[in-house]
């Protein structure tokens, strides 16, 4: 392989394989960096391009989306970087900008350097997820609106209120906790298996219920916990069943955000809104709040304030990641990301 070609993993067409071959190592343009990618993390979303070809205008294409590495070169302007920092980035749906490859380049409004009690691994796990979780709370577009916790007042501002987050155990899921508790929520509850009651509750999470409760059980379940009025609740999950359960917790007036597109109504009268969020932070609507939240996330990672997820490291670097997505596919994956070496792929 020649000096400025990678190995990276091609989804061949819509419907068909990922396919590991070379690629050209992209050069950093203006405001990006070049990052040797030591760790990419595998989302749900890549199985679904996959399947449906949504997000890519072009086959064969490069996928990923989390990753964490070193940077090697600068692009135009750039002043807060140089050769050897560590960093992690949120990728792009391009081929350049994406992290099933060796080299990408990254955005500087969308990349942070590792703060020293993290490794690549912790790291890749942070982009998607924690900005899924930002822009649903904090959007006014694509999210409930609330005052983000990195503007002034906006830390504890909601003091005294309640959240339902479906889905805790989910890479957004657990993101949702902990910006709750930043913003200040006394009641954050939360749905999970038990099996992850006490690692959500260190993440701020005051309840968790069963997430196998539905219908009258998930209601007299919450009704014991709160009876106060539910505004916010954010379904990290957004299947039909568990957006039907947070609508009937939401109160008049309340807000609905979801991961997936909703299969519930807006219900005219009692002005319940709800809201498909999108957490990728090149959409025109997130691009200034995610380099503002950018701004404070290595900072909160290494105050603790932000924990990223647990992880599981897959073998043979981007070989790995296609049974890795049917794994995920298959709901196997259990409060962890996947992990990849794009580095290691012999
Ligand atoms: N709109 C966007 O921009 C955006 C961005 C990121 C993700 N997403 C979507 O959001 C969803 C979550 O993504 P993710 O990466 O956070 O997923 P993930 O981490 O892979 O989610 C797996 C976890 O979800 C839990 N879970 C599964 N079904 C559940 C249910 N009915 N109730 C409560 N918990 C349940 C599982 O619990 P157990 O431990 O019990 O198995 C498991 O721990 C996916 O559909 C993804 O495509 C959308």
């Amino acid at each position: 392989m020649s000096s400025h070609k990678q190995k990276a993993l091609f989804l061949e067409a819509k419907n068909g394989q990922f396919v590991v071959g070379e690629h050209d190592i992209p050069k950093p343009g203006s405001g990006q960096v070049l990052v040797k990618i030591h760790t990419a993390a595998l989302n749900p979303v890549d199985y679904k391009i996959q399947q449906t070809g949504a997000l890519i205008e072009k086959f064969p294409a490069v996928l990923g989306v989390d990753m964490a590495g070193v940077v090697e070169d600068v692009g135009e302007g750039v002043q807060d970087y140089v050769k050897g920092n560590k960093v992690f980035a949120h990728g792009n749906f391009t081929d350049d900008q994406a992290s099933y490859q060796q080299y990408a380049v990254a955005t500087t409004d969308f990349t942070a350097k590792i703060p020293p009690n993290l490794d690549f691994d912790r790291a890749a796990t942070v982009p998607l997820g924690f900005d899924t979780a930002s822009v649903g709370l904090y959007s006014d577009q694509l999210g409930a609106g609330l005052t983000p916790p990195w503007v002034e007042g906006g830390r504890d501002k909601y003091a005294g209120k309640s959240i339902l987050i479906m889905g805790g155990s989910s890479s957004v899921g657990s993101y949702v906790i902990q910006l709750a508790k930043l913003s200040g929520f006394s009641h954050i509850i939360t749905t999970a298996n038990p099996a992850h009651q006490d690692e959500l509750k260190l993440l701020g999470a005051t309840e968790v219920i069963d997430r196998h409760l539905s219908g009258e059980k998930f209601t007299a379940a919450l009704q014991k916990i709160t009876q106060q009025p539910i505004k916010i609740a954010y379904d990290a999950i957004a299947l039909p069943e568990t957006q039907r359960a947070a609508m009937s917790a939401v109160a008049q007036g309340g807000k609905l955000v979801m991961t997936l597109q909703p299969a519930v109504k807006e219900e005219e009268g009692k002005g319940r809104s709800v809201t498909a969020t999108f957490g990728h932070p090149y959409a025109e609507p997130n691009k200034i709040m995610c380099s503002q939240s950018w701004k404070v996330l290595g900072k909160w990672l290494q105050d603790g304030l932000i924990k990223p997820n647990n992880f599981e490291v897959l073998p043979n670097g981007l070989f790995a990641i296609p049974g890795g997505l049917q794994r995920m596919k298959d709901g196997k994956i259990s409060g962890k990301k996947l992990v990849v070496h794009p580095q290691e792929t012999a």
